[in-house]
């Protein structure tokens, strides 16, 4: 049953299938392949996917199904047994009944109805379920609208979805324009497809948690052991590389998962990656989102995000004015928002920055500061950006930020912060809402346990500018 597909086709899919009991094998049709709940069975059964085992797994299904008509009602399941599985004539049957053969053939055909409701109901369930497990495996998105990337978005989903080449795809641009942002977004769209079996989510952490940086292969070590565990959450012993390395492949090759590797700065960490991911992809597919863009060998679909038109950005702002409660931006003009975009762009990060301060700030002031950081590159922009906001928080939030780069990719839930910031309880809470209202933490974990953490950006920021780490390489 595809995604679109309605329940008079699956009803003549069944039909179909039931007719088919006997046969081994048969067409996917046939064999209701494209059912969740037939795909789940198939991995119970057997794996070792010859015809007779797929036949198995769909008459389980089928059987299962026509049990719970039984409970319903008998003669329909009786119909249904002795007409498909036993084979018997319309005649046998309406001889067994009492009844006429047109009476069977009634019979027969409500049943198949009934059946088709139970088991599109058991398929509506299933797919829910899948759905939010899937779903809980990814970071919590850090916007609640997105702007401007609807053609990017159906492009990149219907990638995904191509059970063919690009089985590598990398989303290039800059730092802050929105690369982890679109991979959320359509990462969501493609589970409702259920085309993959596991969604594999993983931040890139070039640095260990003491700030010193890793090499490329041992960055893929690293994320070949994340794979590892989150493909195979039973594996309790410990593994060689090779043996990790094997089992990932052996489970990416057995059915198709999409592993998200997200926010790859270094080029080195790009390039090796990439020299080694076409051998574990295909049937499962790879999105990367990268500051880099691919040298030319590299087999990978390269996309580039690029900075939101002014309509976009003028909506983002509004947007988030209206998120994050700051009304000055209901008076702002046409000219005053044209201001903003002339000095800051189509950065969506840094648009969600400047509208923070318009609370404490004018606009006058916060874009004559910034204009007279222009022209210069993108960094230089948001380096004024972070100083303006630094100047306007208050000295808890202060110190808290300036702990947060010790908080490792993952984030660090409120009492590791407290700890990490030594503020007490009381301070902690009006911090951490005064660093979320300037979009300077970041909500990470998951629903049921948040954690907090910082932007790439204004981790650099603090590095280079607040706290001078002497070894810190974003400071080099
Ligand atoms: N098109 C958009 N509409 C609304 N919000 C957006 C959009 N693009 C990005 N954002 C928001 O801007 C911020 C920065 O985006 P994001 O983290 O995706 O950037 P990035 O390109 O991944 O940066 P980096 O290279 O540093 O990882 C996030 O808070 C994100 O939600
Ligand atoms: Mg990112």
């Amino acid at each position: 049953m595809n995604h679109s597909s309605s329940i008079p086709q699956l009803q003549s899919a069944i039909h179909a299938a039931l007719r088919a009991w006997h046969v081994t094998g048969g067409a996917p049709r046939d064999l209701l392949a494209d059912l969740l709940l037939v795909q789940a069975r198939r991995l119970t059964v057997t794996q070792d996917g010859s015809p007779a085992t797929l036949r198995l797994a769909t008459n389980q299904v089928l059987l299962e199904s026509i049990g719970e008509l039984e409970t319903q009602d008998q003669t329909a399941a009786r119909v249904l047994r002795a007409r498909f599985i036993e084979k018997h004539k319309l005649m046998a049957v309406a001889n067994q009944l009492n009844v006429s053969e047109h009476s069977v053939s009634r019979y027969q055909r409500a049943a198949i109805e009934r059946l088709t409701d139970i088991i599109h109901g058991r398929e509506q369930t299933l797919r829910q379920e899948r759905g939010q497990r899937l779903e809980t495996q990814l970071p919590p998105a850090s916007y609640t609208r997105l702007f401007g990337l609807h053609e990017m978005r159906t492009k990149l989903e219907t990638l995904l979805l191509g059970v063919k080449a690009p089985w590598v795809v990398a989303l290039v641009g800059i730092g802050g324009i929105g690369k982890t942002a679109l991979a959320d977004a359509v990462t969501r769209q493609v589970i409702d497809h259920f085309a993959f079996a596991h969604i594999v989510w993983v931040r890139s952490e070039p640095q260990t948690m003491s700030g010193q940086s890793r090499s490329p292969q041992l960055m893929y070590e690293d994320f070949i052991t994340t794979l590892d565990s989150r493909l195979w959450s039973d594996a309790t012993e410990v593994r060689s590389f090779e043996q990790r390395l094997f089992q990932v492949r052996q489970a990416l090759k057995q059915r198709p998962c999409l592993v998200v590797i997200d926010n790859l700065e270094r080029e080195t960490d790009t390039a090796y990656l990439l020299a080694h991911l076409n051998d574990l992809a295909n049937p499962s597919k790879f999105l990367l989102t990268t500051r880099t863009r691919p040298v030319e060998q590299a087999t990978v679909y390269t996309v580039n995000v690029d900075e939101l038109s002014p309509a976009d950005a003028t909506a983002l702002l509004r947007h988030h004015a209206q998120d994050i409660g700051i009304q000055a931006m209901d008076t702002a003009t046409a000219a005053d928002i044209e201001n903003i975009y002339q000095v800051v762009g189509g950065n969506p990060l840094a648009l969600k920055l400047v509208v923070s301060l318009l609370d404490l700030l004018p606009l006058s002031q916060v874009l004559s500061d910034l204009a007279r950081s222009q022209p210069g590159p993108v960094e230089a922009m948001y380096k004024h950006i972070y100083w303006q906001t630094w100047h306007v928080l208050s000295p808890q939030a202060r110190q808290l930020l300036q702990a947060m780069p010790l908080v490792a990719e993952s984030g660090g839930l409120p009492a590791y912060l407290r700890a990490l910031s030594g503020l007490s309880e009381a301070e902690l809470w009006p911090a951490l809402q005064e660093l979320r209202h300037r979009s300077l933490l970041e909500v990470r974990g998951t629903l049921q346990e948040k954690r907090y953490g910082i932007h790439r950006l204004t981790e650099t920021f603090l590095h280079t500018e607040i706290i001078h780490w002497p070894d810190s390489p974003a400071a080099s």
